[in-house]
C-alpha cells in the first residue's frame, strides 16, 4: 500500500544522517531513496542520461505503446523496484528430452495478454516440467560489473582451478550477434567473436547491459526495439501489437541500460575496516567465490569506473549450486545445477535472498547454498562451526554489504 512507504524511507534517511555524523570517514551517497543514487562525480553528460533512463525504468507501459502481445509486467522497476530485488518475477520451466515439445512456446511463462491475444504462456500441467521462479535481482552497482575487465574473471577461474577442493567457476560464454554490437560506445568486438564473457543474469549469459535491457523488454513486456524488432512467437500467432512495427527506439534501450550503468553501490558504513566480519569471510572461503574486488578497465568510458578496485563481491563466474537450488534450466554454458555467484550489494535492501527468493534471512541463505553436493559446501560446514559471536559478527559483515 502506498500510503506505507514514505515510512520506512524516512526511517532509512535518519540512520544514514546518524552514521555519518557518529562517522565521519563515511561518505553521504544517498538521497531520499537510499538506492536510487548516481554514482558520484558523474560528468554532466552522465548525469543527464541517469535521469532520463531512470524515467525509462519507472515508466508503465500501455498497450497503445507497444505492450504486449503477451506480457510478464509492465515496467522495469515492477520486478527492480527501487532497484533491489522483486516483487515481480518471472517463471522458468524447463523438460526432460522426451518432452521437449511441450515448451514449443519457450521456456519462460507469460500470463497475461494484450494486442487481441488471448492465450497465455502458462506452465504444461505434466510431471516432466519442472517449473521454478525467478524474482528480478538487484540491479545497482551493476555498472561496476560491466566495466571488470574479462582478464580478471579468467585469472580467478585460473585460480579456482587450481584449488584444492570442490569450487570450480566458469566463465559463461556469449557468442557475437549484431544486436550487442549495436551499442558501439563501450566494447571492442570484433565480427566473428564468440568469446564473450557472459556475466549479466542468474546465470550470466549475457554480456552488456544494453543486451539484457533489450532482452527484457522484448521478454517481459513484448515492447519491441531496433536491438529485437521481431514480437516472440506465442500460441495465437500474433506478429504485432497496437503500436504498428517496432515499439520503440534503440535510445530508450540505451537510457535504461544507462540508468543501471549508472547507479551506485548503496552506502557501505565501513565494511573494509578489518574488523572480524571481514576477516572471518576471508578465513573460512566466502571470498573464494564472492571476491571482494575485481579490476576494472583502464580504457573504460566512464571515468568513475575505469581503473579501479570494485567492490562487487563476486567471481562473475558460475558454480554449481547443487541439486536443490537446480531449476533444470541450460542457458550458453550454464548448465541446471549452476549460478552466477551472486554479486554481495546492497543486501540490506533485498526483500529476500537467493535466485528465487526462498530464503528470508542471511543466515537462511547461506545454509540453503551449502548443501553437501554444493561447491559452497565446505565453506558452509566453516560457518556452521564458527562460535556464536563469529557467526554474529560475520553476519553483520555480509549484511552491511
Ligand atoms: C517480470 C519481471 C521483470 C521485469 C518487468 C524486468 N526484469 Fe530485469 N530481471 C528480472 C529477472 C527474473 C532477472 C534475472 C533474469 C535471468 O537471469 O533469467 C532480471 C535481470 C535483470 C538484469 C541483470 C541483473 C544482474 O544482476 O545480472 C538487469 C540489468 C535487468 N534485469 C534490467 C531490467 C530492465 C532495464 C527492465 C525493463 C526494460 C527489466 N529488467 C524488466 C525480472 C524482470
Ligand atoms: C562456491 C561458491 C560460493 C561460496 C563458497 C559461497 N557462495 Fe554465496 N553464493 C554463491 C552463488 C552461486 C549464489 C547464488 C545462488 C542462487 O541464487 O541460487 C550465492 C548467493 C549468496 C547469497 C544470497 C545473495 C542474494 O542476492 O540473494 C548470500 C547472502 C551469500 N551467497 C553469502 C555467502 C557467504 C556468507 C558465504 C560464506 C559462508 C558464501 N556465500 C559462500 C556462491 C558461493
Amino acid at each position: 500500500m502506498t500510503p506505507m512507504s514514505p515510512l520506512p524511507r524516512v526511517a532509512a534517511v535518519l540512520l544514514v544522517v546518524g552514521c555519518a555524523a557518529d562517522e565521519p570517514s563515511t561518505t553521504m551517497l544517498v538521497g531520499l531513496d537510499p538506492t536510487d543514487a548516481p554514482i558520484a562525480e558523474l560528468d554532466p553528460k552522465w548525469r543527464a542520461r541517469f535521469t532520463a533512463g531512470d524515467a525509462v525504468f519507472e515508466r508503465v507501459y500501455r498497450e497503445s505503446q507497444g505492450l504486449g502481445p503477451l506480457y510478464v509486467r509492465t515496467a522495469c522497476a515492477a520486478c527492480h523496484a527501487d532497484d533491489a530485488k522483486g516483487p515481480g518475477f518471472v517463471t522458468k520451466m524447463a523438460a526432460t528430452p522426451d518432452a521437449a515439445a511441450l515448451l514449443q512456446w519457450g521456456d519462460t511463462a507469460r500470463p497475461y495478454t494484450a494486442a487481441g491475444a488471448s492465450t497465455p504462456i502458462a506452465p504444461p500441467d505434466d510431471p516432466r516440467v519442472t517449473v521454478s521462479r525467478r524474482m528480478g535481482p538487484a540491479v545497482f552497482g551493476r555498472g561496476y560489473l560491466e566495466a571488470i575487465d574479462d582478464a580478471e574473471i579468467l585469472r580467478v577461474e585460473r585460480e579456482q582451478a587450481e584449488l584444492v577442493g570442490p569450487i570450480r567457476g566458469v566463465a559463461n560464454r556469449v557468442a557475437w550477434h549484431a544486436e550487442i554490437a549495436s551499442d558501439g560506445r563501450f566494447h571492442d568486438y570484433a565480427a566473428g567473436d564468440t568469446g564473450l564473457i557472459g556475466r549479466f543474469g542468474l546465470k550470466a549469459g549475457v554480456a552488456t547491459l544494453d543486451d539484457f535491457a533489450a532482452a527484457a523488454f522484448l521478454g517481459d513486456m513484448s515492447i519491441t526495439s531496433p536491438l529485437r524488432p521481431n514480437e516472440l512467437p506465442n500460441p495465437d500467432g500474433v506478429t504485432d501489437d497496437m503500436h504498428a512495427g517496432v515499439d520503440i527506439v534503440a535510445d530508450d534501450v540505451n537510457l535504461a541500460a544507462d540508468y543501471v550503468r549508472l547507479l551506485e553501490l548503496p552506502l557501505r558504513p565501513d565494511v573494509d575496516d578489518g574488523d572480524d566480519g571481514a576477516a572471518l569471510f576471508e578465513e573460512i572461503g566466502c571470498a573464494t567465490c564472492h571476491v571482494p574486488t575485481l579490476h576494472t578497465r583502464a580504457d573504460w568510458p566512464i571515468a568513475a569506473l575505469a581503473d579501479i578496485d570494485a567492490p562487487i563481491y563476486s567471481d562473475l563466474l558460475l558454480h554449481d549450486m547443487g541439486a536443490q537450488l537446480a531449476d533444470g534450466v541450460t542457458d550458453g554454458l550454464a548448465g541446471p545445477q549452476q549460478w552466477r555467484t551472486a554479486p554481495l550489494i546492497g543486501l540490506r535492501h533485498l526483500r529476500a535472498y537467493l535466485h528465487d527468493g526462498r530464503a528470508e534471512t542471511i543466515e537462511d541463505a547461506i545454509l540453503a547454498h551449502g548443501t553437501t553436493d554444493s561447491e559452497a559446501a565446505e565453506v558452509t560446514r566453516a560457518f556452521l562451526e564458527l562460535d556464536d559471536d563469529d557467526r554474529d559478527a560475520l553476519l553483520a559483515f555480509v549484511e552491511a554489504l
